[in-house]
Formats: structure tokens, C-alpha cells, sequence
């Protein structure tokens, strides 16, 4: 693996292997060894053109623990603002000896555009982290959400999981779509008014639920997601009220999950609008250890990407 651009078409085996890999260092770090030596001279660089809390921080804390020297590009302060392309803005980071790119864009394809770049450029040493990319994919979500899932479910086979909102303007719900149906969850369910899912969303190999109380009946996982209002371009919206009475999930909703359901959420939380606060802040919301997760499944990511 030389990059790390979207989960479709990893095969589940690699997808074990990182997942296995993050478990073995969250056991590292339970033993308050904060520093493995694996990415010792390389400096990994996020650059991200979108705002992020979990991801960007995560990245640089784990980039931290295998003993990378860390570069964040402030994308406000930057030449960007002159006009300088993302190509040409990449090149100048690899005259700075960039070995990794961390790359969050909201122009989906932008990974990849950089991927091929250094393609062409012969610069295979050269290793680019897919950090979320418009609609399209935000693979280590994708993982960490499966190494949660597997943290406190142990085995995909039975699993009933509803992804529930704003399917369509989701990246992190395409993630988890593919990791689970390629780690063989028994149902994935996508759930959310006709307006907010895909129109082929059924290729993906889910069943389609456009009533919440359908859609979370009896399931094992339910991943909740925001709606992404800065990629909807001004379309008509259901009010926060409207949205939360027919898709908020509240205490009550979620009596009808199993009583050891878990509940998910990538972050950020709109509460009252997606999620109830009683059910965000409940017993059942692994919402936090999620985060914490993040930070190992990317160490995993980083040190496989670099060889080792
Ligand atoms: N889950 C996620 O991508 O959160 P951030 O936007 O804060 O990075």
C-alpha cells in the first residue's frame, strides 16, 4: 500500500491488518510507552483545505507517536490564499523533503489528483493519507468507526448497523458503506429521507429505510451523521425542528435498537438536530472512545504506508 485514498476495494484481510495493527499500539500506549521510533526522520505534512477538530489533531498525535516530525500548513495563512494551485503548492512541500501528505480537500478527487502527480514525477517514496475528500471517501473514518465496531462487537457476521442522515453528502457514510459490507456485516441499512440518500444506493449492498423507526429496529450499530449543510449549495433543507422530529434520535428511537446497541457518530455532533443529548452523553454512545481509537488506526495507517 502505497496510499491511502478511499476504503472501496481494500481487501478484508488489509483491512484486518490495520485494525490489528492500531490494537497493538492502543496496547502500547496503555503501558504509557507514548513514542514508537517507526517514522523517525520522515515528516508527514497535513495539509488541510478544510476545517477539522478530530482528524487533523489525531494525525498530528500519531504522527507524534511514531516520531514524525509534524508539519501542519496553516491553508488560511497560506499562498493558496494568492492563488498558488494545489499541485504547485504540493511541489514546493516536496523541496521542503515531504515523505507523507495528510490531505483534506472539499473538492472530492483531490488525494488522487496529488497521487498521480508524484506518479508522474517518479516519487513512489512519497505517501498520501486521503483525510476526507468531499462526498467522496474518509477511509481512516472509516476505520476507526470498524475498529470501534470490532472493539465492542467482536464479529461483523451477526451485525445489524443503520447509517443514519445525510447519506448523500457524506463521505464518511461511503467509508463505513464499503468497510462493512467488505467486512461482511450481516445488514447495513441506510436510513434518511428519499432527498438524502443516493439514488443507487442499493449498488452499495444496502437496504434502504426511509423510516427511522424501520430503520433502527433491532440493529446492533447505529452510526448517526450531521447534515452537511456546507455541501448542499443553497437546496431547499428541512428546518433543524422538522429534521430532529423525523430523524433525531432520542432515547425513545433508540429503545427500539438492541439493548446493547451501540451509538456512533463521526463528529461534529449537531445535538437537537441529528442526536438528543441524553442519547449523545447515554451509557450507549461510544462517541469519545471513537476519538480516542482514531489516534491508533492512523498510527497503523502511517507505519504501514511507510513499510512498516
Ligand atoms: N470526523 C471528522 O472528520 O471530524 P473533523 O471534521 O473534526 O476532523
Amino acid at each position: 500500500l502505497t496510499h491511502l485514498l478511499s476504503i472501496e476495494g481494500l481487501p478484508r484481510e488489509l483491512i484486518h491488518q490495520i485494525l490489528d495493527t492500531a490494537s497493538s499500539f492502543l496496547e502500547v500506549s496503555d503501558r504509557d510507552v507514548k513514542k514508537v521510533p517507526l517514522l523517525r526522520g520522515k515528516s508527514v505534512f497535513n495539509v488541510f483545505f478544510e476545517n477539522s477538530t478530530r482528524t487533523r489533531t489525531t494525525f498530528e498525535i500519531a504522527a507524534k507517536r511514531l516520531s514524525a516530525d509534524v508539519i501542519n500548513l496553516d491553508v488560511t495563512r497560506s499562498s493558496t490564499a494568492k492563488g498558488e494551485t494545489l499541485l504547485d503548492t504540493v511541489d514546493n512541500l516536496i523541496a521542503m523533503h515531504a515523505d507523507m501528505f495528510v490531505v483534506r480537500h472539499a473538492a472530492s478527487g483531490a488525494p488522487h489528483l496529488i497521487t498521480e502527480h508524484l506518479r508522474r514525477l517518479g516519487r513512489n517514496d512519497v505517501h498520501v493519507v486521503n483525510a476526507g475528500d468531499g462526498r467522496h471517501a474518509h477511509p481512516t473514518q472509516g476505520l476507526l468507526d470498524m475498529y470501534t465496531i470490532r472493539h465492542y462487537k467482536k464479529d461483523f457476521s451477526n451485525l445489524v448497523v443503520a447509517v443514519v442522515g445525510d447519506i448523500l453528502h457524506s463521505r464518511v457514510a461511503r467509508s463505513d458503506i464499503n468497510a462493512l459490507t467488505t467486512l461482511g456485516a450481516a445488514e447495513v441499512r441506510a436510513v434518511g429521507p428519499q432527498t438524502l440518500l443516493p439514488t443507487a444506493i442499493e449498488r452499495m449492498g444496502v437496504r434502504v429505510c426511509h423510516d427511522l423507526r424501520e430503520g433502527i429496529r433491532d440493529c446492533d450499530v447505529v452510526i448517526m451523521l450531521r447534515l452537511q449543510n456546507e455541501r448542499m449549495n443553497g437546496a431547499l433543507l428541512p428546518s433543524a425542528r422538522e429534521y430532529f422530529h423525523c430523524y433525531g434520535l432520542t432515547p425513545a428511537m433508540l429503545s427500539l435498537a438492541k439493548a446493547d446497541a451501540i451509538v456512533m457518530h463521526p463528529g461534529p455532533m449537531n445535538r437537537g438536530v441529528e442526536i438528543d443529548s441524553d442519547v449523545a452523553d447515554g451509557p450507549q454512545a461510544v462517541i469519545l472512545p471513537q476519538v480516542t481509537f482514531g489516534i491508533a488506526v492512523r498510527m497503523a495507517v502511517m507505519g504501514i504506508l511507510a513499510g512498516n
